[in-house]
């Protein structure tokens, strides 16, 4: 069985309801999951807070006996994945598990929807039904995720399923990296292009861009003919950093520090060779985290502001 920990600070509103409506989420999906929440600063024990009782009866979630408690390293070593509310909390948590830092995200971040819940402590009923909500939408595909067996992956083995595709004018690239992930037992997915004749490379971007997004898939690799208008198109996707490389430095960068979860690479300007060296760095490539941590969250920000 696997385990979730939801984070936040005094575990009386965002976690709690985040526990309670991913109980019923995982109930109504017929999935088996034992689901907690905590807090990083709990100075009393006591119930969840009146609005939030009140907003999850409104769901049919009773909210009325949870009790509040602080989070202990056990938790944090227990737990399969642990999410928290904010970037705040998961900083909070890091700080006193340096070691776990694979299996501890925001909410949002895990599903690649943003980063922070806001707090809606102290708010009206109005504030905590909308943080209700924020929080709904976040559970959801994290539901899906874990229907397509990521969570699996990603707390367990490790091993990565990537969305491929291209347009006409990287088809033959396209087709080495299909070979190379095949012989290095990689899981993917070929959203097409199926041949070579001409078609529109937004059609297969957005495939690609949008199944990464989702959650399904963790990483996209995008070809066409110089890569430009494959990165222009997965750019458009919230959550996406598609990263274009020509070269192997460039490559292990965008994972360093911008964590690409898509590569693109233009067909007629790297050959077979070149190609296949850059998709190996990148996919062995670990994001370095820490300051580049701050640096994504602000792109999450900026992306959150221009799509409200
Ligand atoms: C197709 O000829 C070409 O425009 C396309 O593959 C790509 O290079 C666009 O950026």
């Amino acid at each position: 069985m696997k385990s979730i920990l939801f984070i936040c600070t005094g575990n009386t509103c965002r976690s709690s309801m985040a526990e309670a409506m991913f109980s019923a989420m995982l109930k109504d999906a017929g999935l088996d999951m034992e689901v907690a929440s905590a807090g990083t600063a709990v100075f009393f024990r006591g119930g969840a807070s009146e609005q939030a009782v009140e907003v999850m009866k409104e769901r049919c979630i009773d909210l009325s006996g949870h009790r509040s408690r602080p989070v202990g390293i056990h938790d944090l070593e227990k737990a399969d994945l642990v999410l928290t509310m904010t970037r705040g909390h998961k900083r909070a948590v890091l700080e006193m598990a340096p070691a776990l830092s694979g299996k501890v995200f925001t909410l949002k971040e895990y599903v690649r929807d943003g980063s922070d819940i806001s707090d809606p402590f102290g708010g009206t009923v109005e504030d905590y039904r909308a943080c209700a909500d924020e929080i709904e939408e976040a559970l959801k595909k994290l539901v899906k995720k874990i229907k397509a067996g990521n969570l699996k992956r990603e707390t367990e083995d490790q091993r990565m399923k990537v969305a491929i595709g291209s347009d006409h004018g990287g088809f033959e690239l396209k087709e080495n990296i299909k070979e190379f992930l095949q012989g290095e037992g990689i899981e993917y997915t070929d959203f097409g292009a199926f041949d070579l004749s001409p078609v529109d490379y937004p059609d297969f971007a957005e495939k690609v861009a949008s199944a990464v997004a989702s959650g399904e898939y963790d990483r996209g690799i995008l070809c066409c003919g110089t890569g430009i208008g494959i990165s222009i198109v997965a750019n458009k996707v919230p959550g996406i950093r598609a990263a274009l490389c020509g070269d192997c430095f460039s490559a292990k960068m965008s994972r360093q520090h911008n964590d690409a979860n898509i590569l693109c690479m233009g067909g007629r300007v790297v050959g077979r060779g070149l190609g296949l060296e850059i998709v190996k760095t990148w996919l062995k490539t670990e994001f370095e985290g820490g300051r580049h941590q701050r640096r994504i969250d602000k792109i999450a920000d900026i992306e959150r502001k221009y799509s409200e």
